[in-house]
């Protein structure tokens, strides 16, 4: 992968994971497009990367959790005559509690957010990356997209889509110069938890685990279709497809549902 004088588009970076991701791609020498809802936090972050690395930074303030916001973003991007050599679809969000109890145009706002939007945002930029032969798609979907999680059922299953539907497009493009990859963190210190009203169950991985996983993954001679986070995370979500689904959901309950 080449980043120097690339263009990365990262949504969701005004906080936790996509901070990082931004600060990195400009620490390679990238452009960015920074997206998210918190105008003042994208600025500052986009006058911090431009004065420690020279590169160009725009800031887009969006709401992607509606329909719509796609073909709203592609249409900045086009008024900033960006093309997009990178796409980081990181902006998501997770509701938790038992499901019958949960509030309904939320669990909308998230499936559109963390599937409908990264889907139409993924396609949106495919078709032109294809045709340079070259470009990244990196999708973040979570270690909740390996079983059902009994108290955040919509949240995992949003992420279970987005592993399935990556690793499908990676399928389709891996002999292409397009590099798209799933990257699932396990729980890791960003805001997550408490947007999601949830407890980790146990500690909180550090947010630089997943940026080196990440890049570690797109800079290697073979492309994969997914990372995940962390060894004993990685060997927990291996395991989970081996083990009867009975006990697979009775242990996520046992983590996650709490009332
Ligand atoms: N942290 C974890 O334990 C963990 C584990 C696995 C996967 N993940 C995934 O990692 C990704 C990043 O989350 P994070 O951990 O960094 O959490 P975070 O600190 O809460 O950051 C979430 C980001 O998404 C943006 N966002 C939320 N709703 C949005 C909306 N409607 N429109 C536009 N942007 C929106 C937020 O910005 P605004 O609020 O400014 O809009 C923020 O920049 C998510 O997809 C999450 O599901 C996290």
């Amino acid at each position: 992968m080449k980043y120097s004088g690339k263009t990365a588009v990262v949504t969701g970076a005004s906080s936790g994971l996509g901070v990082e991701y931004a600060r990195e791609l400009a620490k390679r020498g990238a452009n960015l497009v920074l997206v998210a809802r918190s105008k003042d936090a994208l600025d500052e972050l986009a006058k911090e990367l431009t004065k420690a690395h020279g590169v160009v930074v725009n800031a887009v303030a969006l709401d992607l959790s509606s329909p719509t916001s796609g073909t709203k973003l592609m249409s900045e991007l086009k008024k900033l005559k960006v093309e997009t050599d990178i796409l980081i679809n990181n902006a998501g969000f997770g509701t938790s509690g038992r499901f019958a109890k949960e509030d309904r145009e939320l669990v909308k706002d998230e499936i559109t957010l963390n599937v409908l939007t990264l889907v139409d945002l993924t396609q949106a930029v495919l078709p032109a990356m294809l045709k340079r032969d070259s470009g990244a798609i990196v999708n973040i979907a979570s270690t909740a997209a390996y079983q059902p999680v009994p108290g955040m059922a919509v949240y995992a299953a949003t992420k279970a889509f987005v592993l399935s539907f990556t690793s499908a497009v990676w399928g389709e493009t891996k002999n292409t110069g397009v590099r798209v990859l799933a990257v699932s963190p396990g729980a890791t210190a960003t805001n997550f938890f408490n947007v999601a009203g949830a407890k980790p169950s146990g500690g909180l991985a550090p947010i630089s685990d997943v940026i080196s996983a990440t890049f570690k993954a797109l800079d290697a001679a073979k492309s994969s279709p997914s990372v995940i986070v962390g060894g004993r995370n990685g060997a927990m979500s291996t395991l989970s497809k081996f083990m009867p689904v009975k006990l697979v959901i009775g242990v996520a309950a046992s983590m996650f549902l709490k009332d």
